[in-house]
């Protein structure tokens, strides 16, 4: 997909992003939204669990002029949270736009993923969202407005992984014997 730059549109806008790193060179979702956020003019509050894989997206908003200030905060933890929004607003006056994004899937399902990890996986996932939203709403609400964006994946609209059946199931009439069948066995002209 290509994305038309909008130079501007974000101008005097604060975003908070969490998981603004990466955890492999190259681009991860946090950092595209913090180099393609602050492109269009908004500040950027950068967070992340590591400094290093920061520093290269402070390095790339950077090359395009853009502002951008690190903290380092895990998401899970509502006090880290607490205080991360406090230096956001502390730093830029307020908060426009949270971008919650950190995230990730561990493999396997109920029977593979041990209780410890589907835990985390909740907390990664869903408290993370919970906790930023808690502390930055009422921010939002005093300032009179703000997007939040809370980055997904196509995952969850994929089916449940079944199995592969260890006896073929039975074939299915093909849909032109169906339609064969239906033709002269309906009285003609029942609709
Ligand atoms: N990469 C993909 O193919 C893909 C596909 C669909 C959805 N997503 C979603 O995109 C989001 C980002 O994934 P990505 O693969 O683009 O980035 P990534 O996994 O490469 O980077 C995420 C960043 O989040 C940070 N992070 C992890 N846990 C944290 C925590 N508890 N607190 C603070 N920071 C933390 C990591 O240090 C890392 O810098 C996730 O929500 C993921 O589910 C990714």
């Amino acid at each position: 997909m290509t994305l038309s730059p909008r130079p501007g549109r974000l101008a005097g806008k604060v975003a908070f992003i969490t998981g603004a790193g990466c955890v492999g060179p190259g681009w991860g979702n946090g950092r595209a939204a913090a180099v393609l956020f602050a492109r269009e003019g908004a500040s950027v509050f950068a967070v992340d669990l590591e400094a290093e894989t920061m520093a290269e997206t402070v390095a790339r908003v950077e090359e395009e002029g853009g502002t951008i200030t690190t903290h380092l905060c895990d998401a899970t933890d509502g006090a880290q949270v607490e205080a991360a929004v406090r230096a956001c607003v502390a730093r830029f006056g307020t908060i426009d736009i949270l971008v919650n994004n950190v995230g990730g899937s561990a493999p396997g399902g109920a029977v593979i993923l041990s209780e410890e990890r589907w835990r985390a996986q909740l907390d990664v996932n869903l408290t993370s969202v919970f906790l930023a939203c808690k502390q930055v709403i009422p921010v939002m609400e005093a300032a009179g407005g703000g997007a939040i964006v809370n980055t997904a994946s196509t995952s969850a609209c994929a089916g449940p992984v079944r199995p592969r059946s260890p006896t073929p199931r039975p074939r299915r009439r093909s849909s032109s014997s169906r339609a064969s069948r239906r033709s002269s066995t309906r009285p003609s002209g029942s609709g």
